[in-house]
Formats: C-alpha cells, structure tokens, sequence
C-alpha cells in the first residue's frame, strides 16, 4: 500500500487530509473524533480576540437538488476563550502525537499582540501557525483577515512580525479576494512564511428568500456579504494554488491547499496542482468526520493502480501542463464522435451545437423511426466540447483525436513567424484567405466560411 504521509513546510502528517480552520475544529471533544477517525491534522478554528456570533448563521447552495453545492458563512472566528483553546490544543496534541496540529491566529494589527499571542501558543507543543489573513467578513470589518490578506503589504509585515518570535513553521492563508493571488504569496514569502494556504472563503451572498426579500443567512431581517465555500468554489481554489506554484518566484514554496475539496479525487487534482497537504471544511460540516475513511480508501487505491509508492509523488505533476495560451497548438484538432449504440436520441446535442456551435449534428439517415440516432458532420465540427459536455449518457459522445497533417503552430509562433492578418502585434501579408492552409480547420469552419454570413452583404471598407 502506498505510504500517504506528507510534510508541508516541515509539518510532517501521517496523511494529507486536514481539518481546515472552521467549525469541525474548533474544541478538544471534535479533534479527538476526528484523529479517531483518521484525519492527519487539523487547522483549529481561528484562535483570537473575543468575539459574538449571530444566529443565524450559514447559507446553503443547493442545484437541481443536490444539497449544499456552496455553503456561504457569516461565522467569526472562534468563540471559545483564548486560554480554553490553548489549553484543549495542548491536549490535543500531546494525545495524538503523529497528527498536524496547527493553530490558526488572528489578531489586531500590532506587533505586539501578534509577539503575545505566538509566544502563548507555542508553548501548546503545536507543530505550526497559519496567519488567517483571509476571512472576508466581520473580521475584515475590524481590520483583521480578508482587510490585512488585501493589502499585500500588511501580510508581509504582519508575517515578519510573526516570524520574528515563532520557532515553529508559520503559513499564511490567504485570501481568494484579490486581483491576484500571487502578490499575496508573494508577499509572504517576503516576510519569511515557510509556507502558504490557499483559499480562504470568497465574499457572496448566497441568495435572497423571495417571500420575504431577506438573504440569507438572515439575522432577524438583515443580511451581509459572507464568505463561500463547498463544492463549488473548487475551480477556482484550483486555479490559485496552481498560478501560486507555477510561479517561478513562488517555486518550491510549500502549499496546503483548501476550497471545495470533497472527494478523493479532489484531493489528488490538488496534490497534482501543487499542494503537499489538503484541507477540508465544508464537506465535514456536510458529511461528518467519517469522510476521511472514504479520502484515504480512494487515495491508496489510485496511488496502488498507478504504481505510486508515495502520495508525495503526486506533489506538483500537472503544474508544468499549465501554460499560457498563446503556446497552445492551434494544429491540434479533435472532433465529436456519437456511440450509436448509447445514444438515447434525446437531441440535447443537436440543441446545443445548433444554438452554440455551428449546427453539425442531426438525426442520422434513416434513424428516425427505428429509434433515432444523432450524428456529427465531421466536415464541420470544431472540435468544442459542448456537445460531450451535454450529453447526458457518459461517454456516448467522445472527442476523438485528428490526423495531423500540418506542423505544430502556437498563436506566439504565428505572430513570431509568420504574422497574422490584421493582428496590431505583427500585421503581415498574409490573408484570412491563405490561413486556413496554415492553421488547419480552425478559421476555415468557424469564422471566414461561416454558413449564417455566405448571404450577407459586406460592409464598405
Ligand atoms: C462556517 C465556516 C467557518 C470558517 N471559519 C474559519 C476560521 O475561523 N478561520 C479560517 O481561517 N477559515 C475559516 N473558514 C474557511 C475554511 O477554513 C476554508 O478556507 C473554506 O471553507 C474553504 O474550504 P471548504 O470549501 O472545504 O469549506 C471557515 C469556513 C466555514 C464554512
Ligand atoms: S445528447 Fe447524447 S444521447 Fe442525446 S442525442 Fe446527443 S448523443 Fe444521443
Ligand atoms: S464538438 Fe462542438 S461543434 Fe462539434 S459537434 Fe459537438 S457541439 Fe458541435
């Protein structure tokens, strides 16, 4: 069996699934059934001044009656004492000596409050810290989370601050509410973190109650923004930790990845993207902490398939396939292929390429009264996905790979090279007309021999 421990900027867990900062971490009594359980760490819920919370609460985001797809939160951080929670997290550890604990700080903007705070909960026997710079409510109202993970200037000066007394690893999590997440991680790096965590929640409102015109979570009437979480934000949790490890300024700064994680299969498109750990908040407050059983059954069977010995072999192995668009071989050309044998002629295919695309599926001849069948016009697909994307029988429609009969061609070889018509970059000689034999397929159907403008008249010059 592959072995799944992992280390992230030194913190060493026996598996890389966390419990993330939020309420399944917030006590002794819920990390003592989580380590039970199996997870490997836990971020404890934000450790700091007082604060009161509302009733209500949470929001949640059901599609097409799928529950809680988004779970948007108004919650501070925790509400327990300081001292309570120093004390419990000691105990915490000092029971389940293998696992990550971390704890998770925020407090006022001063030096000395964060020297205070990092001094007293050192002496936990914790294994880390990570700066919660990211909360994008109530917090921020006060100055602290999502106010300070903004400014990358004040993480980069909050992190020294804290580095300047923690003897013990620090992260700093960041906030997904920011042009660019790179100038959060950036800055602190600057400042000394030893590693970063990636997302916090992102500012929303989940929806309104239309009887009432109230949002939700309602407290006695009014709502805020919140921060949102669970399934859904995913993507572009993905997207952060994956532009953070691609940079080249940012290599080799370790990451715990966070948002929308839910699955196995979530947790190794992470790893794959750059993480060396993963955090999980929204599906445990969802599906218990007996979720873990599923992460690591799933994870140690996809290592063992693929002949990976370590979990740790998965640490950044999809980061180099992310690039730029500019280098994408325009010659690469795919084109949809219907299974007549799974088609259920349900026609969503012919709908969609007809209202999106170029209108290249129809009933295939003779089909209609025996059961009717789509079918691509292969001259005319572009290869776009939609039809695949659509069709609710799984791999009925498959996009299947072309001959190359022409050289590969990026859109930068194309402006480096030859030059494209009209482009502001590197106008060249060359015409719309004399494209298509340089790029194949692509302006051909698409754009210059689009059948919809053959009987429209061409504007004057
Ligand atoms: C109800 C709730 C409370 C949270 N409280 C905290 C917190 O105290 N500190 C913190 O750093 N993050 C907090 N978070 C953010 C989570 O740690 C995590 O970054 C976010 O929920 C995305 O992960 P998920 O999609 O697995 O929930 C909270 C999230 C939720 C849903
Ligand atoms: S969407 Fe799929 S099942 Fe429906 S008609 Fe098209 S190919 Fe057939
Ligand atoms: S891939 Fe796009 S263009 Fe081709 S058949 Fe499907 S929807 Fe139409």
């Amino acid at each position: 069996m592959a072995d799944l421990a992992t280390d992230t900027a030194g913190i060493q867990s026996p598996n890389p699934f966390w419990i993330a900062s939020g309420p399944p971490g917030n006590s002794l009594r819920q990390v003592r059934l989580a380590f039970e359980a199996g997870w490997g760490g836990v971020v404890w819920k934000t450790v700091g001044g007082p604060v009161i919370d509302t009733a209500n609460r949470y929001g949640g985001l059901d599609i097409y009656g799928r529950k809680l797809v988004g779970l948007n939160n108004i919650e501070l951080i925790s509400d327990r004492p300081t001292d309570v929670n120093l004390a419990e997290i000691a105990q915490a550890k000092a029971e389940f000596p293998d696992r990550a604990v971390i704890i998770s700080l925020m407090v006022e903007t001063e030096r000395e409050a964060w020297h205070e705070i990092v001094k007293r909960a050192e002496q936990t026997g914790a294994d880390g810290f990570e700066l919660n710079f990211g909360c994008p409510h109530g917090m921020s109202e006060r100055n602290m989370g999502a106010a300070v993970g903004q400014v990358p200037e004040y993480i980069e000066m909050i992190t020294s601050w804290v580095k300047e007394v923690a003897t013990i690893p620090v992260l700093v999590k960041l906030t997904p509410n920011i042009t660019n997440i790179e100038s959060g991680a950036l800055a602190a790096k600057a400042g000394g973190a030893d590693g970063v965590s990636a997302i916090n929640t992102i500012n929303s409102i989940i929806g309104l109650d239309l009887d009432t015109w109230e949002t939700r979570p309602s407290v006695d009437g009014k709502g805020s923004h919140g921060g949102y979480a669970g399934p859904a934000v995913k993507p572009i949790a993905l997207h952060m930790v994956s532009s953070i490890a691609h940079n080249p300024e940012l290599s080799g700064l370790p990451i715990s990845g966070i948002g929308g994680a839910h699955t196995w299969q979530d947790v190794a498109e992470f790893m794959l993207l750059g993480a060396s750990t993963v955090q999980v908040c929204t599906a445990i407050m969802h599906h218990g902490f007996r979720l873990v059983g599923e992460l690591e059954t799933g994870l140690s069977n996809y290592l063992d398939s693929r002949g990976l010995a370590s979990v740790r072999d998965l640490i950044g192995g999809s980061v180099e396939r992310i690039t730029n668009f500019g280098d994408f071989d325009l010659n690469y050309q795919v084109r949809a292929k219907i299974d007549p044998v799974d088609c259920i002629g349900c026609g969503k295919c012919i709908e969609v390429c007809r209202d999106n695309q170029v209108d290249c599926i129809d009933w295939a001849t003779g089909t209609l009264n025996i059961g009717r069948i789509a079918e691509v016009d292969q001259t005319e697909c572009i290869g776009c996905d939609l039809c695949s994307i659509v069709c609710p029988v799984e791999n009925c429609i498959t996009m299947e790979p072309q001959e190359r009969t022409l050289a590969p061609m990026s859109w930068n070889q194309l402006n480096a090279e030859i030059g494209v018509p009209g482009s502001c970059a590197n106008t060249s000689d060359i015409t719309w007309e004399e494209f298509p034999t340089l790029i194949e397929g692509k302006v051909d159907s698409h754009g210059m021999d689009n059948p919809s403008t053959a009987d429209v008249p061409a504007l004057d010059a």
